[in-house]
Formats: structure tokens, C-alpha cells, sequence
């Protein structure tokens, strides 16, 4: 029998460590469970009991360096398992995923970050993510010289060991946020750039309007085929 089933939006929230991008994810999902709207929020890496491993490896220092190639392939493990278990299933079920990180982060950080061929990391999505691509990505900006500061003193205060990436020197972080910009540029229909310096209140509702924006253009829901 063939059928159609509507795809349930598919939001990931991107920015520089300590850019709130957390945070509004919550607002953003509280928000729409409060207008009755059932919500799926993961993370990644994480998302999954496997993705939670991968986490732990990738985030806390490591007892030798890890290799771009080998960062970028525990990333995208990460990843194939959350859009297989709790990305996919959930948007079958009609829900709003929204996502803490997705496969931007991988071309920010690990291509523009750690130099990977911006190829490499698209291929791997068509292969290990194969029809897991968000509708809306918003991108929080931030001057990573005032977040950086934040999302240590925040780790530091909760005793947590995953800081490998915070550690890394400014110039890491200027060209992960640059390519943030340039991702904005390159795909204005999926991505907006969210300027934070305004109160917390304020970003989650000029996030709101976004999404609003963005999904009122999308009635009926995306339709997938089914057999
Ligand atoms: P966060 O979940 O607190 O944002 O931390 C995740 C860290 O992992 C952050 O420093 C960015 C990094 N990361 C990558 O380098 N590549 C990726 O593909 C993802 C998802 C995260």
C-alpha cells in the first residue's frame, strides 16, 4: 500500500561555545509544547546512549591527540545514530525535532576549525545521514572572545571534565565562527543568523518569529512517501 506520512520540522540550533544556543533550544521547546505541539529535543554528539560514549571520548581530554579524521568519524557515529533512533523516528511521528548541534558543526569545527575537506564531511552526511537535513538551522552569533570566557567559567563551575574543544586558542574559534557566517550566506532559505547581545528574553522571541516564518510557509507538513 502507498501513503503519504507528514514529516514532523526538524530545527538544529549552531553557534561557537557559550553562544546560549542550549538554553534558547529549551525556550524554543517549552515554548512549543506550551501552543500543544509534542517535541523531541537531542543533542549532539549525544542524543543516544552511544552518542553519549562517543560524547564522553570526543569532549574530555584525551590521553593522546585525536586526529582530525578520527574526530570527525566518532562525530558522524554519533550522528548516524541519533538520526536513525531519535531524529527519524520522532519526525515520523509527526513531532518537532530540535537538535543541539548537527552536521554544521562537523563543517565548522572540524573542516574550518581543523582544515577536513568541506567535501569529505558532506559525503559522510550522504552516506551516514541519508535524508536527515533540517528545515531551519539557527545559528547564534557571538563574539567567541566574550562566549569562550562563559562556557569555561560554566564547566568550571560544574566540575565537568569536557572542555577539549574550549581549550582550543582564539584564531580555532574566529575561523568556527566564520564559517558559521559564511554558511548563513551560502544557505539564507535554511539558515538565520541570531544576533545574541540582546537579553535572553529577547533572542527566544526573536527566535520564535523565525521559526514561525519559517514554518508557516510549510503547510501542509513535507511529505514523504511510504510503501
Ligand atoms: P556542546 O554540546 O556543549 O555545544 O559541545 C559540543 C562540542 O563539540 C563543541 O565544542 C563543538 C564540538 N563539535 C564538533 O566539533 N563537531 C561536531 O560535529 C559537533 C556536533 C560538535
Amino acid at each position: 500500500m502507498t501513503g503519504v506520512q507528514a514529516l514532523g520540522p526538524f530545527i538544529t540550533f549552531e553557534g561557537v561555545d557559550g553562544s546560549g544556543k542550549t538554553t534558547q533550544l529549551h525556550y524554543l521547546a517549552e515554548r512549543l509544547r506550551a501552543a500543544g505541539e509534542a517535541v523531541t529535543e537531542t543533542r549532539e554528539p549525544g542524543g543516544t546512549a552511544l552518542g553519549n560514549q562517543l560524547r564522553q571520548l570526543l569532549l574530555e581530554p584525551s590521553p593522546e591527540p585525536i586526529v582530525p579524521q578520527a574526530e570527525l568519524a566518532m562525530m558522524f557515529a554519533a550522528r548516524a545514530q541519533n538520526c536513525e533512533r531519535v531524529i527519524q523516528p520522532a519526525r515520523r511521528r509527526g513531532e518537532w525535532v530540535l537538535c543541539d548541534r548537527f552536521t554544521d558543526a562537523s563543517l565548522a569545527y572540524q573542516g574550518a576549525g581543523r582544515g577536513v575537506a568541506r567535501a569529505t564531511i558532506l559525503t559522510l552526511h550522504e552516506l551516514l545521514c541519508p535524508g536527515c537535513r533540517p528545515d531551519l538551522t539557527l545559528i547564534l552569533d557571538v563574539e567567541p572572545r566574550l562566549s569562550l570566557e562563559r562556557a569555561r567559567k560554566r564547566l568550571h563551575r560544574a566540575g565537568s571534565s569536557e572542555g577539549r574543544f574550549e581549550a582550543e586558542g582564539a584564531a580555532f574559534f574566529e575561523r568556527v565562527r566564520a564559517a558559521y557566517h559564511n554558511l548563513a550566506r551560502l544557505e539564507p532559505e535554511r539558515c538565520r543568523l541570531i544576533e545574541t547581545a540582546a537579553p535572553e528574553l529577547e533572542v527566544a522571541e526573536r527566535i520564535w518569529h523565525e521559526v514561525a516564518r519559517a514554518m508557516a510557509g510549510r503547510q501542509p507538513l513535507a511529505f514523504r512517501k511510504t510503501s
